[in-house]
């Protein structure tokens, strides 16, 4: 189910985001595309949402891996991973970035070309483009 659509606003891109994460049941990848300031973390929060997280999803620029209960299914997990500030490739495998690669765990990853031939095949690929105050693009790819 491969689309593009358009969001004229934080808001709306937030409202994709969460009707993703409504969908989602453990063990996606889905990787997150876009430049800084795209939207990727408002999508990220909207997905949070969607999954039951009640917590308020943050940025996880300094820990790069944050990791969330979902309210909705006590055993599922969303973790939300900022690879923006790796150092190299192999330092992923150091923080753990493969562990997460679970049934229980849905892993959301921006920056994720960072460890572009370590993602798991079977993916989802969403990619927003646009910045500033005008609308952003956003596609969805499934692997
Ligand atoms: N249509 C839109 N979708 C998402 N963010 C938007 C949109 N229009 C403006 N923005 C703004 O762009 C910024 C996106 O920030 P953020 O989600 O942190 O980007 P990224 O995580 O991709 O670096 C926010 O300040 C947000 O309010
Ligand atoms: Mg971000």
């Amino acid at each position: 189910m491969d689309s593009t659509l358009i969001s004229n606003s934080p808001e709306e891109t937030f409202h994709l985001g969460k009707r993703l994460g409504q969908k989602l049941k453990g063990g996606e990848v889905i990787c997150l595309y876009g430049e800084l300031g795209a939207g990727k973390t408002v999508f990220a929060k909207g997905l949070g949402k969607g999954l039951g997280v009640k917590e308020e999803i943050t940025s996880p620029t300094f820990t790069l891996i944050q990791e969330y209960s979902s309210g909705v299914n006590s055993g599922l997990k969303l973790i939300h991973m900022d690879l923006y500030r790796l150092q190299y490739p192999e330092e992923a495998e150091t923080i753990g970035v493969f562990d997460y690669f679970q049934e229980d765990c849905v892993c959301l990853m921006e920056w994720p070309e960072l460890i572009a031939d370590s993602i798991p095949a079977e993916r989802l690929e969403i990619t927003i483009v646009g910045s500033g105050d005008l609308p952003r693009e956003i596609s969805l790819k499934s692997n």
